[in-house]
């Protein structure tokens, strides 16, 4: 190999560095417009929201009444215990914790005992707890009700709110018929 082939090699490679970056450069130049499309999921997202607001529940929470027949009540009242209880009891004649008795809540008003003291936002929602109600107030309390002062995060799992309430429903006087 004498010197002129190794300088055509040495100038390939060069030129062919010369052109990665460049590539790189304009593809870079290329990329950079897209990142506007965040703004835009933003827009739609806002747009999406006045609608989810009017209705009971947020729009993208899954129902527990296609569950609640199937549900499980002794998965329930185990998850009760472990989650509610601390706040809660449920049983006919049960303590106001920190949180009121629950005898007889699922079906009944809102805000459904004389002597708890219930916060604003709760008692001026209205309305009945239906199945769906509980749903949406058990897997999001803030979300909700906005004001609220039952100062728990949430149960993420739909199952386990179906097996919750499911067991609610039976500490009840006449328990309501589940939904068809
Ligand atoms: C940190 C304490 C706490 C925990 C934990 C808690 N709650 Fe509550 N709960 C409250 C308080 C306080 C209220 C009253 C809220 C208000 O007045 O805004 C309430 C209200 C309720 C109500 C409405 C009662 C009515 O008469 O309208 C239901 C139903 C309820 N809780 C179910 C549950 C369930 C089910 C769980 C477990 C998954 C749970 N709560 C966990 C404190 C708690």
């Amino acid at each position: 190999m004498d010197s002129f082939e190794l300088n055509k090699i040495a100038g390939g490679l060069i030129g062919a560095v010369l052109l990665a970056m460049v590539i790189g450069k304009v593809s870079g130049m290329v990329v950079h417009p897209v990142p506007p499309a965040k703004p835009v999921f933003a827009a739609v997202e806002e747009a999406a929201a006045p609608a989810a607001a009017g209705g009971a529940a947020p729009a993208a929470l899954e129902p527990v009444s296609p569950l609640l027949a199937q549900a499980n009540a002794a998965n329930g009242q185990a998850a009760f215990n472990k989650k509610c209880a601390t706040c809660h009891t449920a049983n006919q004649g049960g303590a106001n914790k920190v949180g009121p008795n629950l005898f007889g809540v699922v079906a009944g008003k809102k805000a459904h005992l004389d002597n708890f003291t219930y916060s604003k936002a709760l008692t001026e929602k209205g309305g009945n707890w239906e199945y769906e109600d509980m749903n949406a107030f058990i897997a999001k309390p803030a979300a909700f009700i906005k004001g609220t002062k039952m100062a728990f995060a949430g149960v993420g799992s739909v199952q386990e709110r179906a097996d919750i309430i499911a067991w609610l429903r039976t500490q009840h006087p006449s328990p309501p018929p589940l939904p068809q």
